[in-house]
């Protein structure tokens, strides 16, 4: 099936008023000015905001796409598609609240309308670059080994948000197993499971912020950190802009299609985060540890680590940051922001 290419390029980005997808919009409109910016996002809990903000953070000029405030549930992907014929397709729209256990609400918007636009993609031939998770792999072998969790280890989720991403990832894997029997070529299709994510643009969150994030709150108002029995639980942090440039790469005619992991490939305690704050702050605070509650000790992913040797290679990247250097330097930033905000309300 063939598609009609407008004159000019255009991307269509799912999720584009959250964290992830603002960064990702205001990217875009950066680097390809004369590109047309499709987002598609209900608000549920992205903001006009987040977008405004990070085009102004990287000077990306003011926003100049379109949007369409719509469910990825209501709309049908296919004419959609091949009506703007997209220069690449990123689908980052999503339950992202973890701690939400409606599974059916869970897998009707994160796994459903993706089945829908994996199969439009692929028929229009359009990249298409979709956000998974760490939390498909729950807590495989390599979490109790301390080593870097390679992508086919994943499978066994905690949570049901984890379930629903690894249902995106399942569908993929038997897109690609088909395609092989019929044509020898895969579809670019490129699932990145993103493992901590944190950096500007996630405030309006909430409590689904990063752990980074919220510390650095909580030292910035002069309370010691509240961090679970005894700060040893170690994550792979990464921060936003790698995130980016990775998920760029992925639409690249030059990406080899896959899912893939993509984190920093280093672990960071959560005593190493306070330590990266205090210094920061230039503050010396000592955490407050906490007992984990009981209903959470089962299901909790005390280690991650993504083995990101098969995303280096087949995406042409590899992250810029060490989560230690992005961690000084975003709380560094959250301070300013803290101080202005305190000075302007005196
Ligand atoms: N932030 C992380 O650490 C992290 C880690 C792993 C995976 N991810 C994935 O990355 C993607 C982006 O996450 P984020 O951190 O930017 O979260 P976010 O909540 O800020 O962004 C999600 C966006 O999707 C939109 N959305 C939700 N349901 C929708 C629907 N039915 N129709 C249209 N839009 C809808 C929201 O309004 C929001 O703008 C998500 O798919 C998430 O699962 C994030």
């Amino acid at each position: 099936m063939t598609t009609t290419q407008p004159c000019q390029p255009c991307y269509i980005i799912t999720g584009g008023a959250g964290f992830i997808g603002a960064n990702l919009v205001a990217q875009l409109q950066k680097s390809e000015p004369d590109a047309r910016l499709y987002i598609v996002d209900d608000f549920s809990t992205g903001s006009y905001a987040n977008i405004v903000e990070a085009c102004a953070r990287i000077d990306a000029g003011p926003f100049a796409g379109t949007i369409m405030p719509d469910s990825i549930t209501d709309l049908n992907w296919q004419p959609a598609i091949m009506g703007l014929a997209p220069k690449a397709f990123f689908h980052l729209a999503a339950i992202t609240n973890t701690l939400e256990f409606d599974e059916k609400k869970m897998i009707a918007v994160n796994t459903e309308p993706f089945i829908d636009i994996l199969d439009a993609c692929e028929e229009s031939s359009i990249p298409l670059v979709y956000a998974s998770s760490a939390a498909t792999y729950g807590t495989p072998p390599q979490a109790e080994t301390h080593t870097p969790f390679p992508t086919d280890a994943a499978g066994n989720p905690s949570n049901v948000y984890g379930f629903s991403k690894w249902l995106m990832d399942v569908q993929t894997q038997r897109l690609f197993e088909s395609s092989l029997i019929d044509s020898a070529t895969l579809p670019h299709v490129v699932g990145l499971r993103y493992f901590n994510v944190f950096g500007q643009g996630e405030a309006r969150k909430g409590k689904m912020a990063s752990m980074i994030y919220h510390l650095t709150l909580q030292m910035l108002a002069g309370n010691n950190p509240k961090i679970f029995e005894h700060g040893q639980h170690q994550r792979d942090q990464i921060h936003v802009d790698d995130i980016v440039a990775c998920t760029l790469a992925a639409a690249k005619p030059t990406a080899k299609p896959g899912i893939y992991n993509l984190g920093s490939g280093i672990t960071t305690t959560f005593n190493d985060i306070v330590d990266g704050i205090n210094q920061a702050l230039n503050t010396n605070m000592s955490p407050d540890y906490i007992p984990m509650p009981e209903e959470m000790i089962a299901s909790y992913q005390h280690y991650t680590c993504a083995d990101i040797s098969e995303t280096t290679e087949a995406l042409g990247w590899t992250p810029q940051q060490t989560p230690s250097e992005a961690i000084i330097q975003y709380a560094t930033e959250l301070a300013h922001e803290y101080l202005k905000a305190t000075a302007t309300q005196s």
